[in-house]
């Protein structure tokens, strides 16, 4: 596996080839990440991979300092995986050369919802980066996780807009034995808040059947798993049913005509702030 650490480097490395998969993260790899590398190599050839930790997408109170770099660590683990070619880890200077006052907006109604709610700025950094990324790259394919849904929205969405040459893969959320779908930030809990953190995934799971056997009030489920949650100690942002096409509050009757939906939760466990969801 190449390393580089530069846009020139990477284009040396890249020059002449059309048919790049790539796989964009910030680094503390885990098997989830692994996953997409390797769903990636199905797609095309070669497979790029990033790490960068996009200062733009983390709040004032975020833990962008904090934020977990192992880079050694992760260039051990892909070299072992072989399934990477050449991994692009530009340092910020690299990316961001001068402020970068030119932003990618994503609209309200997709990116001010949810996690935009709580993390406001947070998709306009995201979808920042990522049109960098794809432009220093410049893949045919780029693969995410469900993991992060909204994200994936929201990039499927910029590319359909701007016409981006780059097919949008969706990996499924990779998970470990007891549900808990793997993070970056799982590193931050505690013992007993890592014996916690499986009640999110168990919480999406009783929702998701409780609509297959026909439950239809949305609001009373969401209600009854935050008040779970509550109780077991989470401080929940929030449990939310949505229509898988635009995130979108369902009316009962589509949720009983199947209308397909997400449950998607963001709550956190003492300092960690968790994320997950399930389609429905
Ligand atoms: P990061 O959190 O490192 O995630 C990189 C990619 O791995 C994302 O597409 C994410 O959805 C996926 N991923 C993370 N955990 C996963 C899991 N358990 N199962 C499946 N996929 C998983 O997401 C980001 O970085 C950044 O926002 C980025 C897109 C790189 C832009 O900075």
């Amino acid at each position: 596996m190449k390393v580089v650490h530069t846009i020139e480097e990477l284009r040396d490395h890249l020059r002449g080839q059309n048919r790049v998969a790539f796989v964009p993260t910030m680094g503390n790899l885990h098997e989830g990440h692994l996953a997409l590398m390797r769903t990636a190599r199905q797609h095309g050839d070669p497979v790029v991979a990033s790490i960068f930790v996009n200062r733009l997408q983390f709040g004032p109170n975020e833990d962008f300092d904090k934020y977990p770099r192992t880079l050694a660590d992760d260039i051990a683990k892909l070299e072992t995986a072989r399934d990477v070619y050449v991994l692009f880890a530009p340092d910020e200077r690299e990316l961001y050369p001068e402020p970068q006052t030119f932003r990618v907006q994503p609209p309200g109604d997709l990116g001010d919802i949810l996690e935009g709610h709580y993390r406001p700025g947070f998709f306009q950094g995201v979808s920042t980066v990522v049109l960098k990324l794809f432009s220093c790259v410049q893949p045919r394919v780029a693969v995410f996780g469900k993991k992060d849904y909204q994200q994936l929205m929201v990039v499927r969405a910029m590319c359909r807009q701007f016409q981006l040459p780059v097919d949008i893969l969706a990996h499924e959320t990779v998970r470990a034995q007891d549900g808990l779908a793997l993070s970056s930030r799982n590193v931050y809990l505690s013992d007993t808040d890592r014996q916690e953190a499986p009640t999110l995934y168990a919480q999406l799971k009783q929702i998701q059947k409780a609509v297959h056997d026909g439950a239809v009030e949305t609001a009373a489920l969401e209600s009854r798993a935050i008040d779970t949650l509550t109780a077991n100690g989470w401080q929940v942002d929030y449990i939310a049913i949505r229509r898988q096409r635009d995130l979108l509050v369902p009316t009962e009757a589509e949720v009983a005509a199947r209308e397909p939906l997400v449950v998607l939760a963001a709550a956190k466990l003492g300092a960690t702030r968790l994320i997950d969801n399930l389609e429905i």
